[in-house]
């Protein structure tokens, strides 16, 4: 039997009462009090998990009850309670985040040189290394605190996973997140879906970065983006616009649309960064970064600087280390961050 307590209750505030018919009283009184036990129960794990969000998409058993944060709508908890026969569903609003989420890297210094290096991805607020590809947090936090100012348009037209729009809502910066790919759009979601800042909401558009028609000319005040690079790591399988299904040629040519929409939407004077590494073919390297470079110059965007960007998931085990000596060739361990300006006329 299953009854459901479908009453949405605050954190902190009581439960709706559930109709319970068809029980004699002894099942009813030992129903109530496991109900008030696991009620109580839930309410000190559901203030616990708050604060950590490792837990947000696992399943916690109690002897009485499975507790479990909803995939599809990450801040609703559901407790299922069985007792005898009887399973009861309760729904609850938790808070994700709270006192106890670290909102700030420890001891964070803007980088003052153009070689950066984060051994250590960063895993404050939301921030974690699950997403395929996805940045260390520190990269779009150094570039939006140098390059913006609060309440600044901040736009990530590569979205993936949404570290940088945790971090424009972090530092109080306006973020608009453009992703071709709808499952990745749910992931960012959940990530951004957190208690600090609530008027920093991003907007988010399934969309490409080819095309940002929704975006007015010279509105966005600083770009940090972080595309596929070619088909290095493939995003999705067929999605028309998928950049990460293009060979290198294809891919360099389609950036050439990806930057004059960056010249058309951002704001004269205002900086546009973009990380972008290189690959191999034939044991010889293909300058993805320089090629992307280039079409920015073409367009008519500034050079103003050129950061080495150390990589720590590149592959140094044994056996690529021997590859790379015995067919004479180096492993790839850095990426570019370019950071354009658009000049005044
Ligand atoms: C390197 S990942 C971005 C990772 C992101 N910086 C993060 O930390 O999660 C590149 C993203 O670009 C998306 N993408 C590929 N082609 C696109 C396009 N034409 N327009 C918008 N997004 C695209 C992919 O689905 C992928 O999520």
């Amino acid at each position: 039997m299953d009854i459901r307590i479908p009453t949405m209750i605050a954190v902190g505030e009581n439960s709706g009462s559930a109709g319970i018919y068809g029980l004699n009283s002894s099942v009813f009184f030992t129903f109530l009090t496991s109900s008030v036990i696991v009620f109580f129960l839930s309410q000190i794990l559901c203030k616990k998990e708050r604060g950590n969000k490792s837990s947000l998409h696992n399943n916690y058993k109690l002897n009485l009850c499975n507790f479990n944060i909803l995939e599809d709508f990450p801040n609703i908890c559901r407790m299922e309670i069985h007792i005898y026969s009887l399973s009861i569903l309760i729904d609850k609003k938790v808070k994700i985040g709270g006192e106890r989420m670290n909102w700030e890297p420890k001891n964070f210094k803007l980088e003052a040189t153009t070689i950066w290096n984060f051994p250590e991805r960063g895993n404050w607020a939301t921030h974690n290394g699950e997403y395929r590809g996805n940045w260390s947090p520190y990269v779009p936090r150094n570039i939006i605190s140098r390059y913006s100012q609060k309440d600044d348009i901040v736009l990530d037209q590569f979205m993936g996973s949404g570290t940088t729009l945790i971090e424009t809502k972090l530092l109080q910066r306006k973020g608009i997140g453009v992703e071709i790919n709808p499952e990745t759009i749910k992931i960012a979601k959940k990530s951004l879906n957190f208690d600090k800042n609530r008027d920093y909401e991003p907007r988010i558009y399934n969309g490409d970065a080819r095309n940002l028609y929704f975006i007015p000319n010279n509105s966005i005040d600083l770009i940090c983006t972080h595309p596929p690079y070619s088909n290095i790591i493939k995003y999705s399988q067929g999605i028309k616009g998928d950049l990460s299904n293009c060979d290198v040629d294809e891919f360099i040519y389609e950036m050439g649309a990806v930057v004059r929409e960056c010249f058309r939407v951002l704001k004269e004077d205002k900086y546009c960064a973009i990380l972008m590494g290189d690959t191999r073919k034939s044991k010889h390297i293909v300058p993805l970064g320089f090629n992307v470079m280039e079409k920015y110059l073409e367009t008519g965007f500034l050079l103003k600087e050129i950061i080495i960007k150390e990589q720590h998931n590149c592959n140094t085990t044994n056996f690529w280390y021997e590859k790379s000596v015995r067919y004479n060739f180096l492993l790839i361990a850095h990426e570019y961050l370019f950071v354009f300006r658009k000049p005044k006329f």
